[in-house]
């Protein structure tokens, strides 16, 4: 009985055709919905706070200069990456990251924990020249940065739209950003956002138990 239906499903293509879309939609729909209400799941490690506006500003810089195009911030969990870059990624330490910098696009290294590695000092002659610390770099120069200064009222901006968006910025957040950006250029916007990569956004759970070796946890 059953096999004389699939008998007639499998004589008419055009059948044959909507019952294959039929049970991949419904292959796809197990698959993906599961992801969608996770994502809805991920709150923010109490630790892990919004950007503060200098690095705000920052993380803009360096998505309009497509530091992205050469640089992923996402550790994989496998060993060799654990050892190379620090601990895997973990979803709660991009909730503030939109849109989020990961990636597998690695002419340079990954960033996700490069903050504190060198000093601010380094960072810039490392964004003005990279080869004047990195002989063998092919990284370009981005000298114009410290020319350019910060906005602060572009920050507020960004920061209530952020706060629509969800991001838990206070009143008192707001009004208080031009005066941390005040006199600062895109350069130092840019340093302060790299230093912090990893460390102002670092879950207590990873911090807590580091993993250089590449154990999963
Ligand atoms: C064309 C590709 C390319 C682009 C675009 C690029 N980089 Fe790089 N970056 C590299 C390469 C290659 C290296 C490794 C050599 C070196 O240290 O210069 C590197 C290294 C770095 C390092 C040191 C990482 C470490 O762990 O040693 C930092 C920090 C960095 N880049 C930041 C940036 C920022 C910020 C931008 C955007 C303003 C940017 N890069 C744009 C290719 C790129």
């Amino acid at each position: 009985m059953a096999y004389k239906h699939f008998e007639a499903i499998e004589k008419h293509a055009p059948l044959l055709g909507v019952c294959i879309a039929i049970m991949v939609s419904l292959g796809g729909l197990a698959e993906i919905l599961p992801l969608f209400i996770q994502a809805h799941q991920v709150k923010p490690p109490a630790n892990v706070k919004p950007y503060d506006p200098l690095r705000l500003a920052g993380r803009d810089v360096y998505v309009q200069n497509g530091c992205y195009l050469c640089h992923s911030q996402m550790i994989r969990s496998l060993r060799f990456e654990t050892q190379r870059y620090g601990h895997f990624s973990v979803a709660e330490e991009s909730v503030y990251d939109r849109p989020f910098q990961w990636g597998s696009k690695r002419t340079g290294p990954d960033l996700a924990r490069v903050g504190g590695k060198y000093s601010d000092k380094w960072q810039l002659m490392h964004l003005i020249n990279p080869r004047s610390v990195v002989p063998q770099s092919n990284m370009p120069n981005y000298p114009w940065l410290a020319k350019n200064a910060i906005d602060g009222a572009d920050i507020q901006a960004r920061m209530r739209v952020l706060r629509k968006l969800g991001d838990p910025y206070t009143d008192a957040d707001i009004a208080a950003a031009p005066e941390a950006v005040k006199g600062k250029t895109e350069m130092d916007a840019l340093i302060a956002y790299l230093q912090g990569l990893g460390i102002a956004n670092e879950p207590r759970q990873l911090a807590d138990k580091p993993s250089v070796d590449g154990s999963v946890q």
